[in-house]
């Protein structure tokens, strides 16, 4: 194995043929199963986009309506997972919260055959309904409170908005947040979905692939830049300290969060659908100065980085949606989670297929041979 051959980071090195989704970063397209990501958030709903990107096709009526209440039936959580997070700090991160009790699910739901295909129905639909449950808590257990109870008469995302909240949702709300999802679903082979492949390519249980993939997307270079939008937001202030702002970091080279992409050259087009719903949040529920502040950034931005492919990604606007909808901004990734555990499943099962374990291989840059040398030698 040449040195050369090595590319940092896996870039443009193919690790697996997938027909879950699809990025097309010079016209901005991005299709799950072959349907562009605009029509299914328009048309359809987080459930139904989980069973397209997880099956690989739209259900029937009869099969979203079992669907729906299979992942319904099992929203509650065990009292002595809650019980776990009840010992767990309020001062952690949400997603670290997240990972454990992700990983303790797998505790209680013994491994059975992956050749089983209702082991695999029963780890799908449990892990989507869990794990917004066990989000949701842990907001409400670290403020001192009782986590509620998820409400079977309400929608996914109405659902997971009450329960973190304590308060049903209006319909906008509720259906943002659902638009919200869909669009955070799936993005082809990225750092967390990758991790839930090679932890799936053991052979190891559904909790313990999403616990992997959990963790992977805690970092700030994947999860989290929308946290770091919002507080460039607030440092810049005021529409008219925004040229100055973009003016002093191409001074001084540095980055401009919310901006640039591995594979967009063009605006993302997820970031159009966000921004979108931002102007319908803010038409009803008040405007945000933050949002002023967003729009003409990018249009400066716009005229700096424009020509070298550097436009709106899709955590630009996403801070600022979920600010409106009451989202705490360390929630901001676990919702992110919330929507990645349908195509980080849909992976797995497409793993499953047609396995073989990961192990990739070095370049070695050791020495060889060494004596071994006694402590006091050292
Ligand atoms: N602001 C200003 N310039 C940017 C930029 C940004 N947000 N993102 C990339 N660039 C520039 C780089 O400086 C570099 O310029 P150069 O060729 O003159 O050196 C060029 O574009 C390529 O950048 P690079 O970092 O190599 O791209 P990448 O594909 O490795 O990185 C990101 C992609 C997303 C990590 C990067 O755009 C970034 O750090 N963005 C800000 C953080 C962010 O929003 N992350 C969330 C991603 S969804």
């Amino acid at each position: 194995m040449a040195a050369e051959d090595y590319k940092p980071g896996l870039e443009g090195v193919p690790v697996a043929k997938s027909s879950i989704s699809y990025v097309n970063g010079q016209e901005g397209i991005l299709e799950y199963r072959g349907i562009p990501i605009d029509a299914l958030a328009r048309q359809s709903n987080f459930v139904e986009t989980s069973y397209l990107l997880i099956w690989g096709k739209l259900p029937s009526a009869a099969e979203l309506a079992e669907f729906e209440n299979e992942i319904c039936s099992h929203r509650r959580i065990k009292y002595r997972i809650k019980d776990m997070m009840k010992c767990f700090p309020e001062t952690g991160h949400p997603m670290d919260a997240l990972q454990a009790s992700a990983a303790a699910l797998g505790l209680f739901y013994s491994r059975r055959a992956l050749t089983d295909p209702t082991y695999i129905w029963e780890a799908v639909t449990r892990l989507l309904a869990k794990i917004p449950t066990m989000a949701a808590a842990f907001q409400l257990m670290r403020k001192g409170n009782d986590p509620v109870l998820p409400r079977d008469d309400l929608g996914y995302a109405a659902n997971f908005l009450y329960m973190l909240t304590e308060k049903e949702p209006d319909p906008l709300s509720a259906r943002v947040l659902d638009v919200c999802l869909i669009l955070h679903a799936e993005h082809t082979i990225n750092a967390s979905t990758f991790s839930a492949m090679v932890t799936a390519s053991t052979l190891t249980d559904p909790y313990a692939v999403i616990a992997s993939a959990v963790g992977t997307l805690a970092g700030p270079l994947h999860g989290g830049a929308n946290e770091d939008v919002m507080l460039m937001l607030a440092e810049i202030g005021t529409i008219d300290q925004v040229r100055p702002y973009v003016e002093k970091c191409v001074a001084e080279k540095k980055k401009i969060v919310g901006f640039g992409h591995r594979v967009y050259k063009v605006k993302d087009p997820r970031a159009i659908l966000l921004q979108e719903l931002a102007v319908e949040l803010f038409a009803k529920f008040g405007h945000d100065k933050y949002f002023d502040i967003a729009v003409e950034l990018e249009k400066v931005v716009e005229e700096y980085y424009g020509q070298k492919g550097i436009y709106p990604n899709v955590d630009f606007y996403s801070g600022l949606v979920y600010r409106k909808l009451g989202i705490p901004d360390d929630l901001f990734t676990p919702v992110f989670a919330i929507a990645r555990v349908a195509g980080w499943l849909a992976h797995w099962r497409e793993q499953l297929d047609e396995n073989r374990i990961f192990r990739p291989t070095q370049i070695y840059t050791g020495e060889h041979g060494l004596a071994y040398k006694s402590i006091d030698q050292r």
